[in-house]
């Protein structure tokens, strides 16, 4: 049987989904706008088999296959049946995924996990050419609502707030979609890992608590006109402006996890090293902003001509195990070489 192979890129909130309206069908209290990137990507080979259940693995770098953390494997198999019912087929599928950097660290491997497999999956159930706002609304279902971000390149929103809970198409409108491919602007992330290992909460549990913070009302006053910024000055090229919204709108959404309840810290020491160092390089005259989603490490927006000067500075930090250079880029696409 023929096999469906998909890369899907990770992407990057400037303004942040935090709260869900619906955490089952993950349908966000705001609207959301991202970048995606271009070498943070997980990789997913689908392929329909005559056996009875569904095949879910972790592919190794060396060629070898682990099977997934169990809430992870549920997750997957539960998507699938999803995927099978939207097709109308019935088919089980063996799966497998890799991952190009740290999971679950706080680096959207969710978003870009999911994506791929949501993709992969309908390649291999004979929907490969789906329309794409209906991939992007398949890859939200999943639980990870932004992997309905990273279904597409460049600069993307998901604005599936003003969606009628209670009607019947609530689902068919909660999609995201582009506002500008990746060739509109040629904006670096370097991203400065300063932890490894799982994130403390999963964002889907932030996601339930956020609503509790004092913060959480005042957060969707300002978010409006933020968003409207941040799309305006992503339309301009503007990183003067953007740069401050986006450090500003990351702080609150780790203010609004900080004050849930029970709170959720996600910094770590090398967080907060890393924090202090890009405010200093903008002293100096950079323009360079930090943004963090869920989890402590660090993703530093920049030009390409700043990006050099941001890395000298970020890797001779301690707290900094290692840099990840990485831009927007053009959004998930197949590929021959299959997993498996
Ligand atoms: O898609 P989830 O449920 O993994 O939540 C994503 C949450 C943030 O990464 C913190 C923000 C975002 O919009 O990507």
């Amino acid at each position: 049987m023929s096999k469906t192979t998909v890369v899907a890129p990770a992407n990057i909130a400037f303004v942040k989904y935090w709260g869900a309206r619906d955490t089952e069908r993950a349908i966000p209290f705001n609207r959301s706008i991202s970048m995606t990137l271009e070498r943070c990507h997980s990789v997913c080979t689908a392929e329909v088999i005559s056996e009875e259940r569904d095949q879910v693995w972790l592919a190794e770098p060396d060629g070898g296959f682990r099977a997934p953390e169990p809430e992870f494997d549920r997750r997957v198999r539960e998507h699938l049946d999803r995927l099978r019912q939207w097709s109308g087929r019935n088919d089980r599928l063996w799966v497998a995924t890799r991952n190009s950097f740290p999971s679950a660290a706080g680096l959207a491997s969710s978003a870009s996990g999911f994506a791929a497999l949501t993709m992969a999956a309908a390649g291999a159930l004979g929907k490969g050419n789906a329309p794409i706002e209906q991939l992007s609304r398949l890859a939200r279902l999943s639980g990870s609502g932004s992997a309905a971000r990273s279904i597409l390149g460049g600069f993307v929103e998901w604005p599936a707030h003003n969606v009628d809970l209670n009607a019947p198409d609530a689902d068919e409108k909660a999609f995201a979609y582009q506002i500008a491919d990746a060739d509109h602007w040629d904006l670096r992330d370097v991203i400065a890992v300063v932890e490894l290992g799982p994130k403390v909460v999963s964002s889907l549990e932030g996601h339930r608590r956020a609503p509790t913070s004092p913060y959480f009302e005042k957060r969707q006053e300002i978010l409006p006109e933020r968003t409207r910024l941040v799309r305006e000055a992503i339309e301009e090229q503007d990183l003067d402006t953007l740069g401050p919204l986006i450090e500003e709108e990351s702080i609150d959404l780790h203010m609004i996890a900080m004050t849930s309840k029970p709170s959720i810290f996600y910094w770590s020491p090398g967080t907060v090293a890393v924090l202090k160092a890009v405010s200093e390089l903008r002293q100096e005259g950079l323009s360079a902003w930090a943004t963090l989603d869920a989890g402590a490490n660090v993703h530093v927006i920049c030009d390409p001509d700043s990006e050099q000067d941001v890395v000298d500075r970020l890797e001779n930090l301690p707290a900094v195990g290692f840099l990840i250079r990485d831009g927007v880029g053009p959004g998930p696409d197949h590929d021959e070489e299959h997993l498996f």
